[in-house]
């Protein structure tokens, strides 16, 4: 076949539900949007700088860690495998694993259309052997993974401890989708950010050069451009903590003072030091993220973590018992 071409499944969330979210995240006390809206063409090529930042420990501990354990990976993982990437951004850390596993095909799934395009384009182009599908979709509705030719096991890929951005209940419901999916006999290899030094984890959210404070802002910046949003950009700042009693990030656009954004009729209106949240980030020790996995019906088969346990690469089976 030639491998240079993709197979596109587009399943992309259309501007009116980009619309209905915001109207429901500013009308509600306190005022919140989901994560997911940060990540147009623009929002994914930050987040990309952001991995890059000094700060930013979880990325390159990530790498190393499955540059350092892909044939250990690979052997559990088996033979005729279907690699799925979810949340797969840039899809650079998947490239660990490539000459490892040599997976028959490979699916990279993501909200971000354009930017998964470009990215599985790429893939495609520099292994020229594999079978590369680019799956647009939103995993807040039902995980529908595309038809593949080749591979008989799936082993799903999930990096960049994206599932920190969900409660940890919504966690489990959609790790409980993943592993339906991945049944009979498939796998899950996910990303887990652990619990560490505040100073550490506030300061990867807070990088001295400001592109996390660019990447927040954006959500405001595709809300003026896709929906016609009447706003200050200038009237917002970008703030980031540890909440220590839930175990996560927190990342909020602040009001500066008094003002609104007006979309269509609407306003919303702020008072000063009024904040959207915008992302949750939880963090997990080794045990309470298997705990949460259990939960979710996977068996958890082997853990990686690097010398300063700063983040976790669990290998998790989904084979074993029935979600209760
Ligand atoms: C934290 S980034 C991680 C990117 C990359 N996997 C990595 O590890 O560096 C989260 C990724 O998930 C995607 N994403 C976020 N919410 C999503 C959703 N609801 N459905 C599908 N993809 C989503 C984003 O577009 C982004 O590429």
């Amino acid at each position: 076949m030639n491998n240079a071409a993709i197979q596109f499944h587009d399943q992309q969330p259309d501007v009116s539900s980009l619309r209905d979210d915001v109207l429901r995240g500013l009308a509600a006390q306190p005022k919140a949007i989901a994560p997911k809206f940060f990540y147009d063409a623009r929002g994914s090529e930050l987040f990309d700088r952001i991995c890059a930042q000094p700060e930013y420990y979880p990325t390159r501990t990530e790498i190393a860690l499955l540059q350092r354990y892909a044939d250990e990976i690979a052997q559990l993982a088996g033979a005729d495998v279907q690699l799925i990437e979810l949340g797969s951004g840039a899809s650079k850390k998947v490239r660990a694993l490539l000459d490892a596993m040599q997976p028959a095909a490979y699916v990279g799934i993501d909200i971000s259309r354009d930017f998964l395009m470009q990215a599985t384009h790429r893939l495609a182009q520099d292994y020229p052997w594999l079978e590369v599908h680019a799956a647009c979709a939103d995993f807040s509705r039902r995980l529908d993974l595309p038809r593949c030719q080749s591979g008989a096991r799936k082993l799903a890929f999930y990096p960049g401890s994206s599932i920190g951005n969900f409660e940890p209940a919504d966690a489990v419901r959609f790790l409980r989708q993943v592993r339906e999916a991945l049944l009979p006999d498939g796998a899950l290899l996910i990303g887990v950010d652990r619990k560490k030094d505040v100073g550490v984890l506030e300061a990867a959210y807070n990088d001295a050069a400001g592109v996390t404070r660019e990447f927040n802002l954006n959500l405001l910046v595709r809300m003026r451009e896709e929906l016609g949003a009447r706003l200050d950009l200038d009237g917002f700042e970008h703030r980031a903590f540890y909440n220590n009693v839930a175990g996560r990030i927190e990342m909020h656009l602040v009001s500066r003072g008094r003002q609104c954004i007006e979309i269509d009729a609407r306003r919303f209106e702020f008072v000063a030091g009024e904040t959207v949240h915008t992302e949750s980030s939880y963090k997990y020790s080794v045990e309470e993220f298997q705990h949460l996995a259990r939960n979710a019906g996977f068996v958890p088969l082997q853990v990686w973590s690097d010398p300063r346990a700063l983040f976790s690469v669990h290998f998790l089976g989904a084979a074993g018992r029935s979600a209760s």
